[in-house]
């Protein structure tokens, strides 16, 4: 593993895009901690996303909706501890970028400055692109991210696929091409028609990182608890349970809760002694 690692470099922007016109895939994962980070950048995954999913899979929220800035921040921090290679991308949360495009410019630097991140995502098309725009101008780095928006989900109809109609694909077209002309770096396509998707990708210069999108966009991006298969409330249709965590670990806990009423745990392994000598000076055990 070491020398695998002392191999590998940072990823960077440029990276990505080389790796859009040389046709091999971007794998982004989303990561809330210090360990799953290190684990991501040990089997190589090219960025990591601190998603405000993390409010949904790791808070228990029911929607992205009320993640603040304070929550997402040590997460960031965590991510950052855990992972030198993966380029890091922290996900703006509701109305930290909508606002203004001074919030903007100050949030997006949080995540810069205090959150050990090196870009920022945010969610919207043609309608952010100003703000995309001032974000890229105060030297931050931004990922855009169209198609299903769950910040905004309520008013665009819920979590419905995009992209079903042409001229639905057309907007979603439009949207693209407006963040890149913002200076985006890159598009998180959320849950488009594969066609539009393919589309999109192919008229675009940046990359486009897929979830729920279909098999021809640059790369693909899964919130790592549907992976792990950590995350009960549902699994959308578009993701791949890779192992089933949330099993693995209720057996572990059964075991453990098992061999803790028998007196299995601890066993002569997990115990610290006195030297003999010293035992006789305590006095006698009193029962119980
Ligand atoms: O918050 C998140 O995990 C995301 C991904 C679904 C792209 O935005």
């Amino acid at each position: 593993m070491t020398e695998h690692r002392a191999e590998r470099k940072k990823t960077t922007i440029p990276d990505l895009q080389k790796m859009k016109v040389e046709g091999r895939k971007i794998v982004m994962v989303t990561s809330y901690d210090f360990p799953s980070s290190q684990i991501a950048d040990q089997v190589g995954v090219d960025s990591i996303l601190v998603g405000d999913s993390y409010g949904m899979v790791v808070l228990g929220y029911e929607t992205t909706i009320p993640v603040t800035m304070d929550e997402l921040l040590p997460v960031c921090r965590a991510v950052n501890r855990g992972s030198s290679r993966p380029l890091l991308v922290g996900d703006m949360p509701f109305l930290s970028f909508q606002v203004s495009q001074e919030d903007a410019i100050r949030n997006a630097g949080r995540f810069i400055k205090e959150g050990g991140m090196e870009a920022v995502k945010i969610e919207g098309g043609k309608e952010m692109a100003l703000i995309a725009r001032s974000i890229v101008d105060s030297g931050i780095p931004v990922l855009g991210h169209i198609g299903v928006t769950p910040q905004t989900a309520t008013l665009h109809g819920g979590y419905r696929v995009q992209g079903r109609t042409a001229k639905e694909g057309e907007r979603l077209i439009a949207n693209a091409r407006a963040l890149e002309e913002a200076g985006a770096f890159g598009i998180v396509l959320e849950m488009v028609t594969e066609e539009v998707a393919g589309r999109i990708t192919g008229a675009l210069e940046i990359p486009t990182i897929g979830i729920g999108s279909g098999r021809y966009c640059d790369g693909q991006v899964l919130v790592l608890n549907d992976v792990l298969g950590l995350y009960s409330r549902f699994t959308p249709k578009f993701a791949k349970r890779y192992v089933d965590l949330s099993q693995m670990i209720q057996r572990a806990l059964q075991e453990y809760s098992g061999e803790v009423r028998s007196g299995q745990f601890p066993s002569m392994n997990n115990v610290f002694s006195m030297d003999p000598a010293e035992v006789s000076k305590l006095g006698p055990r009193r029962k119980g």
